[in-house]
């Protein structure tokens, strides 16, 4: 499972992809209005910030599948390579998957059942996005879906991946590694969340304090001058 971070604020993409293996950002339209900046420029700061070889989702905000259309042209063009376009799941989101999967990738957000991701992924999206915790959090079984989805995907061989979103615990993330979701994105809040531990945290004081009882604050380079 590969790991993307789901924000649009510039100085956490850059504190999480300086410590944390980030195969992208994914934005949607919340996101990007909270940081209250110039569409453009926030965009572009972005791109700028991860580079050109990270992956970069942008969702559209056309009411109609031409309009979805022209604003994914538009956008990949000031993004570049590695735009994948993020587009709402329903009929106008289908349609515009269906022109727009034969010029970039397409990301299908806001799924919340297996069918849309099934349609998703046969009008030709890269990813579906399945959100996981708001379903979990109505007992609707997030995690399973996501689970479903990724499975049912890899059954019929379709070319389309998991990205599941939308996740408030390491449980779920943990349950969706096992059940096959290929990507998560996840807030930046996540990350240590997933990478830290007691024991851990625990069993590395134990080495420090073990160290310095011999060596005191030498550090291995001082030691090997
Ligand atoms: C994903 O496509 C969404 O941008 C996001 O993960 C939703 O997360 P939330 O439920 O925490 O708002």
């Amino acid at each position: 499972m590969r790991y993307m971070i789901d924000t649009a604020n510039i100085e956490e993409i850059k504190d999480i992809i300086e410590f944390f293996p980030i195969e992208g950002v994914t934005t949607n339209p919340t996101l990007v209005s909270k940081e209250k900046m110039d569409f453009k420029t926030l965009v572009t700061g972005i791109r700028d910030v991860i580079g050109p070889d990270r992956v970069f989702f942008v969702q559209l905000r056309g009411d109609t599948a031409e309009e979805m259309i022209e604003e994914a042209r538009a956008l990949k063009k000031l993004i570049g390579d590695n735009y994948v376009a993020k587009i709402p799941m329903g009929r106008a989101g289908l349609k515009a998957v269906m022109t727009l999967s034969k010029e970039m990738p397409c990301c299908v957000t806001a799924i919340c059942s297996r069918q849309q991701a099934m349609l998703a992924a046969r009008a030709g999206a890269s990813f579906v996005a399945p959100y996981v915790n708001r379903l979990d959090n109505i007992g609707a079984g997030g995690v399973e879906i996501a689970c479903d989805i990724a499975g049912m995907l890899d059954h019929y061989g379709l070319p389309c991946e998991v990205v599941g979103a939308s996740f408030k615990n390491v449980d779920q993330v943990q349950e969706c590694a096992m059940g096959g979701c290929h990507v998560v994105t996840l807030k930046a809040e996540m990350f240590d969340m997933l990478a830290s531990h007691p024991l851990t945290d625990s069993g590395i004081a134990g080495f420090d304090k073990d160290w310095k009882a011999f060596y005191g604050e030498n550090k291995i380079l001082d030691l090997l001058k």
